[in-house]
């Protein structure tokens, strides 16, 4: 039998009243991959991985977790039911998730951030806790500053602690939605740093990131989408040198081509055109 994906949706849509902001996305992430998801502002970034982590469920579609379906659970005479509350917060707890606005407790230090979720949904001993925690911190360089509540740690600090107790949970796939956005541009690093090291060990993640110099390094795969839909899925390498979609390479050109002086192989003539027709 072959091994379900670690985390799959299918056809996820999400309606806001007569709005579809995701339309029937199919999505699938190998164990140990990493996918950073790509797009321009409103194509549905954040509504996928809001789905996909069930924060909010999906207005259709369904998530499936190392193959179980997240808000469904079969019962012992086989039967599917809808999942109790507890079934549903467990199967939520093997996905973390990293937002960009960190989310920390205030009233917590560092460590105490880290160890809450291992005592109070995990029902882990405080001093196992402890030792978990303390070993996280240390996994994103901040194992100085445990006792340090957020207000007197830096954003790229607090975002290390975020993403230190979102590993603390083990969850089996982490979803970043963009982890450094709100950081000054000298924090970015060192945010960027920990996530590679992440990748690098294979720790599964879905990443939405504006930092495509990132996702080019440390992404297996490029989700790349526009309104609501996935509009390219592809290796990296290859998204980022020969896009198969005409829109692909617009948002290339446009996000990174004025450095790298990317141009397509057959650029076609535009010369012709009104400003407007070829505006990105
Ligand atoms: N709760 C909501 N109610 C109504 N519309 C929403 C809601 N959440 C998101 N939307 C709309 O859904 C669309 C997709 O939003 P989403 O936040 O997923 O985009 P995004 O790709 O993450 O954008 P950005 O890069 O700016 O973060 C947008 O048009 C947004 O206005
Ligand atoms: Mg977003």
């Amino acid at each position: 039998m072959s091994t379900p994906p670690a985390i799959a949706g299918r056809g996820l849509t999400m309606r806001f009243g007569p709005a579809t902001v995701l339309d029937g996305v199919d999505i699938a992430v190998a164990r140990g991959e990493v996918v950073c998801v790509l797009g321009p502002s409103g194509s549905g970034k954040s509504t996928l991985l809001r789905c996909l982590s069930f924060l909010t469920p999906p207005s259709a579609g369904a998530v499936h977790v190392g193959g179980e379906q997240l808000g469904m659970e079969t019962k012992s005479d086989g039967t599917t039911v809808p999942a109790s509350a507890a079934r549903l917060r467990h199967q939520r707890s093997r996905i973390g998730m990293v937002f960009q606005s960190f989310n920390l407790w205030p009233h917590l230090t560092a460590l105490g951030n880290v160890t809450e979720g291992l005592v109070q949904v995990r029902g882990e001993a405080r001093t196992d806790a402890r030792t978990q925690g303390l070993e996280m911190l240390a996994a994103v360089g901040l194992a100085d500053k445990a006792d340090a509540y957020p207000a007197r740690l830096s954003g790229g600090q607090q975002q290390r602690v975020a993403i230190a107790r979102a590993l603390a949970m083990k969850p089996e796939i982490l979803l970043f939605d963009e982890p450094t956005s709100a950081l000054d541009p000298e924090l970015v690093g060192e945010v960027l740093a920990v996530m590679e090291a992440l990748a690098e060990r294979h720790t599964t993640m879905i990443v939405v990131t504006h930092e495509i110099a990132f996702a080019a390094e440390a992404a297996d795969r490029i989700v790349f989408m526009d309104g609501g839909r996935i509009v390219e899925d592809a290796p990296a390498d290859r998204f980022f040198t020969t896009p198969a979609e005409e829109r692909s390479w617009r948002f290339l050109e446009r996000t990174m081509g004025r450095y790298l002086g990317l141009s397509r192989p057959q650029r076609p003539d535009m010369s012709g055109m009104s400003r407007h027709d070829h505006e990105v």
